[in-house]
């Protein structure tokens, strides 16, 4: 049986001043999963996600939110959303709570129970009485996920999400984020902080110039990706090199300092390799292996100099 994401995108497209700024995008969201959109700054995250809300109409293409199209059935996917899209209006002369029951007036079925709930969920307790023009940028955005959480909706969504947080906030977000996804709600960030992507997502999809290049399993990247094998040799390490090329033609073997560098992927292989070098006289005093980042796959698989390099790999 096909299973329905809770958010699914086809072909989806917004042309703006005759340019497509969103441009045939299509994925899918599992239930329960936290999904990142990456991008350098004018790739089309916050257009994507204007779109998902309906906050603005698609030029092409198809949402569906739990199978139901967002054009054909748009108050019943809206009510399955709840979203932070650019800085969510607060009244700053309210109190948290109050700020939370007036969106609860809107909301049906919200009860004070719901928002202590919350409250409680993004640990804003200690402040919620006080008003929000008091808060911080950090409380004033747990009010805002707070707020977006209220009607209890299946696909939460955050733009720019980390934006001016501190690491303790960023920390605590995530952990909220995870509570939350663990619970059977999805989750869509965007960011253009790949460092970011990788400690709070599960699949991340990689967006430049309004296109998808591709989408990224974060627990894969660490878990099974190649891993560069360093062999610590005594001997001549060219000639280790030579021996590799001999007898293990597929592989490509690198030189530096006092290791010879292997990409291996299987502890098979890398017993294998290790044999042939013993057998031949080095003496392998180490072997480490170092699992490629996502940040190396990134990079290769955008190539230096790309456009995506302008993505900030380091937190900036
Ligand atoms: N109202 C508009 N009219 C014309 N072009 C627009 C409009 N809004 C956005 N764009 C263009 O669409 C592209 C995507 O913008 P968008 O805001 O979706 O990017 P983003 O990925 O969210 O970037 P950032 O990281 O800066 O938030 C940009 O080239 C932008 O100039
Ligand atoms: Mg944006």
């Amino acid at each position: 049986m096909e299973t329905v994401h809770t958010l699914e995108l086809k072909e989806v497209t917004k042309k703006m001043k005759g340019e497509n700024v969103v441009n045939h995008l299509s994925f899918g969201v599992r239930k329960g999963e936290i999904f990142g959109l990456l991008g350098p700054n004018g790739a089309g995250k916050t257009t994507t996600i204007r779109m998902i809300v309906g906050l603005i109409s698609m030029s092409g293409g198809e949402i569906l939110v739990n199978g139901l199209d967002i054009r054909k059935n748009y108050e019943k996917a809206m009510e399955q959303i709840g979203a932070i899209v650019e800085n969510p209006q607060m009244y700053d002369y309210l109190t948290g709570y109050k700020n939370l029951m007036q969106y609860a007036r809107i909301m049906p079925g919200v009860t004070r129970e719901r928002i202590d709930e919350v409250v409680k969920l993004v640990e804003l307790e200690q402040a919620i009485h006080k008003k929000v023009k008091t808060y911080s940028l950090g409380m004033r955005q747990r009010l805002g996920v707070a707020q977006a959480l209220l009607h209890r909706p299946s696909l939460l969504i955050l733009d720019e999400p980390t934006n001016g947080l501190d690491p303790q906030g960023m920390h605590d977000l995530r952990n909220y984020l995870r509570l939350l996804a663990d619970q059977g709600t999805s989750i869509v960030v965007s960011s253009h902080i790949l460092a970011e992507m990788e400690l709070m997502c599960d699949r991340v999809a990689v967006i430049q110039n309004g296109k998808l290049i591709r989408i990224d399993n974060v627990t894969n990247v660490t878990d099974q990706a190649q891993a560069r094998v360093h062999f610590l040799l005594q001997g001549s390490l060219n000639d280790a090199k030579s021996l590799l090329a001999e007898h293990f033609p597929e592989k490509t073997a690198e030189v530096s300092d006092k290791e010879l560098i292997v990409e291996a992927n299987t502890t098979q292989e890398i017993g294998d390799i290790n044999k042939r070098l013993v057998e031949a006289g080095f003496l392998v005093y180490g072997i480490q292996l170092k699992k490629k980042t996502l940040e190396e796959r990134f990079l290769e698989m955008t190539g230096k100099g790309g456009d995506l390099n302008e993505v900030s790999v380091a937190g900036q």
